[in-house]
Parts: structure tokens; C-alpha cells; sequence
């Protein structure tokens, strides 16, 4: 079968495509034919070398897979050959990969592949880091930067179910365009308007009870002063590579409360996932979250993919298809 090696640390040229034997489940877990692997962020700043505790090389690149059961290891599984799942995985751009029975998801019939390989994930992350974390309700009002990638289209129709007024930056008038069809209030093309300026004209000098931040740098900087008096700030990607510093004082002088959220901590929370998935089951059944996964890749194009994504070209989900 094949797969995707990142050889060594450095740009999407360190990727190969290489021939090796399919995969046997071992104890706990089933073996996934993959019809979609999840490009994340995360796979590019690991291949760069700039993900913390990230994997060293040569390594299999990729951690979602939507697809099919075809094989069951032993011991107590809840599943069977033929199942439809989602799944984190290691060396997700694959034709199969294993993976353990616990940290599978039955795929919901409403979704195909492609967009079902956003919620191990995207989704995921979008939840907990808004709800969960950062206990987002009703009438308050969120600042999402990278509102219109993979996370980001997730985040804002999550906000705006549970009654948020959603401000969403991005760098273009075509993510604007999908952001406005998402149901963002306020979609800022940051090359066009400064994001900042534009969240204290639409709260009226205020700011907003909640930012979540993915760019670091220069963008944290100003996020920090889109935060109402005692609002918050979830820190959780890095994506232009420069630090992020906070300013102890204006914390203090403002009760502002910064976050960090890292996924991993929130999917051994069985209570906090249960209500992630019910959650994702009733949107998908009243028709108010839509996984937008137009941008779909041949598995053997994924350096090419990942350049896409580095390149800020594309708009939400994007995943490695192997033809299956
Ligand atoms: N902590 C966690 O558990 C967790 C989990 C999932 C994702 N994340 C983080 O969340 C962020 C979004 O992840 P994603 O997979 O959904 O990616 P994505 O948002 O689809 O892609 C990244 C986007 O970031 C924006 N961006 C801003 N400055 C950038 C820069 N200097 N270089 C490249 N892109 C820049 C671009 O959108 P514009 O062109 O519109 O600005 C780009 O499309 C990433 O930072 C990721 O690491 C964290």
C-alpha cells in the first residue's frame, strides 16, 4: 500500500510517497481502508520540525482517516468489518492505517468521507476550545482569527448555534464570500481592513468576551487588545511561526484571562466528547453545520496539498483522497 514518509524536517520536498506491507491490527484495534485522510495545520508545522513534541524523523505523516472497517483485531471491540468510522490515527496519509477501537467515532450517515475526516480533528477542536473551554453562550461575541480555514468554518458555525455574534479575519474576498454564506456577522479581510480597528467599530469601543487565536506574532499582539474588560483569550496554533508574548500588566489592568487549548486533553474526557458527538449529530440533523471539503487531493499529491494549505490558498477542510 501506500503511504507518506516525511524523510526529514524541512519543506513539502521531504515528503515521499513509499510502498510498504499493509498494516495488521493488533490487540484493541481494527484496520481502516482509508477513502479520506485529514490534512491538519499540525502536519505541516511537524514537518517543519516546529510542533512541540511533534514526532522526529523519518516519520509517518497524518493522524485522521475517514473510512471503512475491513479487518478486527482481538479482544473486546464494539466494532465490525464493513463499519463506516472516523478516526485519530498515526501515518493518516495512508491507504490503511491502524487504529485504536477507542479512538474511533461511528461516521454519521449525513456526512461523506472527505468531510467526515474534519471531525476527529476540526471539529473537535472547534467545540471544546469554544464551549467547552471557552464557554462561549448567547449574546456574547467572539473574534475567530483564520475564521475561513478548516477549524475556522467549523468554529463560526458553532458560535452562531449557540447564539454568538461571530467577527471572522481572513485574507481574501473569495473567504469572505464563504465566511458571509457560513453566517459569520462580520467577516474582515484583514489585506483590506485592520482587524482590530474593525472589532472596536462593531462593539462599539468594547471589544469582544472571547478571541481565539491561531497565528501568533504581531496578530496575538493585537488580539489581546480586541478582549472586553474581564473577556478571554484561547491561544491553540502559531501558524505565522513567531512567538507570542503577554503582556502581564494589561492582563491585569483589564482582568483578562489567556488560555492555551490543546485537543488532546479534551478527547480523554468522556463526559465533555459524549457531548461533543450528540451535539454534532443533532447540527448535522437540523441542517446547521455543514463541513465545507472542496479542496480533495490524490494521496500521492500530498506535498503539493500541503503547500496549498502553507500557501493560504485554501478554504476550509482539506484532505488526501486515495481513490477507495
Ligand atoms: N491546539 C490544538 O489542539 C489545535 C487543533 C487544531 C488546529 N490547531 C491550530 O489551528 C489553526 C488552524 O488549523 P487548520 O488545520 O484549520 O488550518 P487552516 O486554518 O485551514 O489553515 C491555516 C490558516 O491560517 C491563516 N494564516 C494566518 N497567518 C498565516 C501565516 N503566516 N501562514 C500561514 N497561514 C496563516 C490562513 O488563513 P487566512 O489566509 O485567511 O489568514 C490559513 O489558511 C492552526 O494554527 C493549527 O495549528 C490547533
Amino acid at each position: 500500500m501506500k503511504t507518506v514518509i516525511a524523510t526529514k524536517f524541512g519543506g513539502p520536498e521531504v515528503l515521499e510517497v513509499r510502498d510498504v506491507p499493509v498494516p495488521k491490527p493488533r490487540e484493541g484495534q481494527v484496520r481502516i481502508k482509508v477513502h479520506a485522510a485529514g490534512l491538519n495545520y499540525a502536519d505541516i508545522m511537524q514537518r517543519e520540525g516546529l510542533y512541540p513534541n511533534g514526532p522526529k524523523p523519518p516519520f509517518g505523516v497524518g493522524f485522521e482517516v475517514a473510512g471503512t472497517i475491513d479487518a478486527v483485531g482481538s479482544g473486546e471491540i464494539a466494532y465490525k468489518a464493513g463499519d463506516a468510522v472516523m478516526a485519530f490515527c498515526e501515518s493518516g496519509y495512508s491507504e490503511y492505517v491502524v487504529a485504536d477501537a477507542a479512538r474511533l467515532f461511528p461516521k454519521p450517515d449525513s456526512l461523506d468521507f472527505a468531510a467526515a475526516a474534519a471531525v476527529p480533528c476540526q471539529y473537535l477542536t472547534a467545540y471544546h476550545a469554544l464551549l467547552t473551554l471557552g464557554n462561549l453562550s448567547a449574546g456574547q461575541t467572539v473574534l475567530l482569527q483564520a475564521a475561513a480555514g478548516g477549524l475556522g468554518t467549523l468554529m463560526v458555525q458553532i458560535a452562531k448555534n449557540v447564539g454568538a455574534t461571530v467577527i471572522g479575519t481572513c485574507s481574501s474576498e473569495e473567504k469572505v464570500e464563504l465566511l458571509s454564506e457560513l453566517g459569520c456577522d462580520h467577516p474582515v479581510n484583514y489585506a483590506k481592513k485592520d482587524f482590530a480597528q474593525e472589532v472596536k467599530r462593531i462593539t462599539n469601543g468594547q471589544g469582544c468576551e472571547l478571541v481565539v487565536e491561531s497565528v501568533a506574532g504581531e496578530v496575538f499582539d493585537k488580539s489581546m487588545r480586541c478582549i472586553k474588560t474581564r473577556g478571554r483569550l484561547i491561544t491553540l496554533g502559531a501558524a505565522s511561526r513567531q512567538p507570542a508574548t503577554v503582556n502581564a500588566i494589561h492582563l491585569l489592568a483589564n482582568n483578562l484571562t489567556v488560555s492555551g487549548f490543546h485537543l488532546l486533553a479534551y478527547t480523554v474526557d468522556g463526559e465533555a466528547m459524549a457531548k461533543s458527538l450528540r451535539d454534532l449529530q443533532q447540527w448535522l440533523g437540523e441542517g446547521k453545520l455543514r463541513i465545507v471539503a472542496r479542496h480533495q487531493f490524490p494521496l500521492v499529491a500530498a506535498a503539493e496539498a500541503q503547500q496549498f494549505v502553507s500557501d493560504r490558498k485554501s478554504a476550509g477542510k482539506v484532505v488526501l483522497t486515495t481513490g477507495a
